[in-house]
């Protein structure tokens, strides 16, 4: 085979086979295939799409590049779920422990953040002496005693997507739905799921700026992994303004905590029940989606959701305290409230310059290299539908230093108030499921 010819196929809106898929893939990872060659048929498929038969091929060739794990020592039907990334997006650290807390093994492979969006290992990290490496063994061990267990991803799972995935970010090839689609599920894939739910995030914080587009996103996914025999769902979410209230580690991680408690933020409480209902329905430990819904209630209520919440943060050497006594978080050294400079209802809140802000403070990465300060980052006291008078907060600072006025700018530029009253949010627009 010839590189070249694979390119002109692309090119001219030809579908490649699975063998022609597989040989680009490999040469690609083995350093055969030149990067130039690669760019090159990768904006050939960002001009001519992929037929459905082609993602499902990319997507199991970017899988068979590297390791892939093997969950089968679990009991029960691992399910999976992905968000396509948000602002103050906690909600595996309240989803994981509530999903557990009805016997559906969680065995999760989680990743760190970068930029305006923060990752799970951080925020988890936020919590004392919890730890993100397990082997293997410890890894199937805990879930199958605790039903839950959260690590860092290996290194060696779907290496092609890594390598596909830095050149398409430098050549204006990332925006593609078959290249972002097959992205994702080959690492869902080779991460061992049986069954996958997807959190597609839509709006100004999100990577899909308009519901049209997430939708084609989410059902290129959904269509990829059911091809592949994993049962697969997707919603779209609003990511118009940040998840819940807050945005920053240990502050995300404190109300995570407060959702298991029945007492979290309204749109975080709801997410965790809709993305809930379908992991247990998935995994087959409820008969239809509203039953499994009145489930996951039933252990909030009952307490059973936190008490699997402080086996978790046990078992992975972590103080269980902090569930009862969120304080033995470390805490910010400052908080600063940002006030209106004018009154009026809250229309919008533009989610990514919360995240820069909380970033500025420390919560975030600017690079791979930065260090972040997990006590730091920002609590909204306002959000999309809220009256707010002219010197009133519209959000806490949790900060390490005194001197935030740029930090405030960002704040003050990412509200936008109007004299009119406006609608809450919307925030669960569609369900996608084949
Ligand atoms: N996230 C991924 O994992 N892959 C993409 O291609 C884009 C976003």
């Amino acid at each position: 085979m010839r590189m070249v010819d694979l390119i002109e196929k692309k090119r001219d809106g030809l579908a490649l086979s699975k063998e022609e898929i597989e040989w680009f893939i490999s040469g690609y990872t083995n350093g055969e295939i030149p990067d130039y060659q690669i760019s090159a048929i990768a904006m050939a498929i960002f001009f001519q799409d992929m037929t459905a038969e082609e993602r499902a091929d990319l997507t199991m060739a970017m899988v068979h590049s590297g390791e892939t794990i093997d969950l089968s020592s679990i009991d029960g039907i691992k399910v999976d779920k992905h968000s396509t990334g948000g602002v103050g997006d906690k909600t595996t650290i309240a989803l994981a422990p509530l999903v557990a807390a009805l016997g559906v093994p969680v065995a999760k492979m989680s990743g760190r953040g970068l930029g305006h969006t923060g990752g799970t290992l951080d925020k988890l990290e936020a919590i004392p002496g919890f730890s993100i490496e397990l082997d293997n063994n410890a890894f199937t061990a805990q879930v199958n005693k605790h039903k839950v267990a959260v690590v860092g991803q290996t290194s060696n799972l779907a290496p092609a997507d890594k390598l596909l995935y830095s050149l398409r970010d430098v050549t204006a090839t990332v925006n593609s739905i078959p290249l972002i689609a097959s992205s994702v599920m080959s690492k869902k894939i080779a991460s061992g799921a049986d069954a996958i739910v997807l959190d597609v995030k839509v709006g100004s914080g999100a990577f899909m700026k308009d519901v049209e587009q997430a939708k084609e996103l989410a059902e290129a996914m959904v269509e990829i992994g059911n091809k592949l025999g994993r049962r697969t769902m997707a919603i779209i979410s609003d990511m118009n303004q940040p998840l819940g209230q807050s945005v920053g580690n240990a502050l995300e991680v404190k109300e995570a905590i407060e959702v298991l408690k029945g007492k979290g933020p309204k749109d975080l409480h709801e997410l965790c029940l809709t993305l809930g209902s379908y992991m247990v329905y998935l995994a087959q430990k409820a008969p239809s989606i509203q039953e499994a819904r009145v489930q996951l209630q039933e252990v909030i209520d009952n307490g059973q959701a936190l008490e699997t919440l402080k086996a978790f943060i046990e078992a992975q050497g972590g103080d269980p305290r902090v569930v009862d006594e969120p304080e033995q978080m470390l805490g910010a050294k400052y908080q600063i409230e940002v006030a209106s400079s004018k009154s009026g209802y809250v229309h919008a809140i533009e989610a990514h310059l919360i995240g820069n802000a909380a970033m500025k403070l420390g919560a975030g990465r600017e690079t791979k290299e930065d260090q972040i300060d997990l006590s730091v980052g920002v609590v909204l006291q306002k959000k999309i539908g809220d009256h707010v008078n002219e010197g009133e907060a519209l959000v806490t600072l949790h900060c390490s230093k005194e001197q935030v006025d740029e930090v405030k700018n960002l704040i003050l530029r990412a509200y936008q108030l109007n004299a009119d009253p406006v609608q809450e949010q919307t925030l669960i627009y569609e369900t996608i499921e084949k």
